[in-house]
């Protein structure tokens, strides 16, 4: 769908900012570009949609070179997101969700159903919001419209910078989540820059970890942490990585892999749903809030009780058995 081939960025006959890179997206996928600021993320981002020209090598998008691509139309079928959403101040929300499909001439009606569908989508709703202003919205809202607007024509590609790095941590989660639950619908092959290892590997399908423009791994989240391929990614991952690959899995996950303590109705017990992530079962239990949780599925039956050892062997069965993926 997407492939980097041999690409690289050189501004001005300067250093390279971007270093023989290679790489494929399939179809449907979310890659997260991750690495500390100045690898070079955002440049390699804007030569898809040749908002930067390439110095060397070349990207295909559909096995046509973007080189080769009607810059105009290219970036209609392209949604592009950035950090400070981008939003045209005078217009409406309407209106700037509606810029590409108004260039495209779509008809009012289209539109206007299409605008439902999105606001709906983000979960903001379509009356109380069309006519405002951007400054009228929080700023998570104004990042939801963004994200909306770019997917306003249905584009197959997303390029997303950054997309909610302004945004403060909590909100932040919250719109990850939710954005998860779109792509779900969406299936979108997706690039999304970031420097927070935490965001990559709850976002990502794949993680492409960069330092001075060179492409150091490309792989699955699950693999970075636990086989990375050099020092720097090492690093970069940092020391609790087990402890972060837990948001990779739900306590159902763990049920299926490992059986659980049988359950004596002896006492109260916490309760967790199958869908919790494994990463917040494990807070619980070494926070003290629990020394044990029961398992509920989702008709409300107790299915046994989890425990830190479950998890612990859970996580070395994971470690063990996970074939060695190349990507
Ligand atoms: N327009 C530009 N002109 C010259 N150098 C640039 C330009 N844009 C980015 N750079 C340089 O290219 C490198 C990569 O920048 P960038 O792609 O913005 O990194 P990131 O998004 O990972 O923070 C940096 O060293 C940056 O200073
Ligand atoms: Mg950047």
């Amino acid at each position: 769908m997407l492939e980097f081939k041999n690409v690289s960025k050189i501004y001005n006959g300067n250093k390279k900012a971007v270093d023989h890179v290679n790489f494929n997206v399939d179809e449907g996928e979310l890659v997260v570009l991750l690495g500390p600021s100045g690898c070079g993320k955002t440049t390699l981002l804007r030569m898809v949609n040749q908002l930067e020209s390439i110095t060397e090598g070349d990207i295909h998008l559909n096995n046509k070179s973007v080189k080769e691509s009607n810059k105009i139309e290219m970036r209609r079928k392209i949604g592009y997101v950035i950090q400070s959403n981008g939003l045209f101040p005078n217009m409406t929300i309407e209106k700037n969700v509606m810029i590409v499909p108004d260039l495209l001439g779509w008809d009012r009606k289209k539109q206007l159903d299409r605008f439902n569908y999105l606001m709906e989508l983000i979960g903001l709703h379509p009356d109380e919001y069309r006519k405002r202003y951007p400054h009228e919205l929080s700023g998570g809202q104004q990042q939801r419209v963004g994200v909306a607007r770019a997917l306003a024509a249905d584009p197959p590609v997303m390029l997303m910078d950054e997309p909610f790095g302004a945004l403060d941590p909590i909100i932040r989660t919250k719109i990850q989540d939710e954005f998860l639950q779109i792509q779900k619908e969406i299936k979108k092959t997706i690039l999304f820059v970031s420097h927070d290892i935490d965001e990559a590997v709850k976002m990502g399908d794949k993680i492409a970890l960069f330092r001075d423009g060179q492409l150091q791994q490309y792989n699955h989240p699950f693999e970075i942490l636990h086989r990375p391929a050099n020092e720097f990614v090492s690093e970069f991952v940092g020391q609790d990585r087990v402890l972060k690959s837990t948001s990779l899995y739900s306590v159902k996950d763990l049920v299926d892999s490992v059986s659980l303590t049988g359950y004596q109705k002896a006492g109260s017990v916490q309760t967790v749903q199958e869908d919790t992530s494994l990463r917040i079962v494990i807070s619980k239990l070494l926070n003290q809030e629990a020394e044990q949780l029961a398992v509920e599925d989702t008709k409300g039956k107790i299915k046994g009780i989890l425990t830190l050892d479950l998890v612990e062997k859970f996580l070395y069965k994971q470690i063990k058995e996970t074939p060695k993926r190349t990507g």
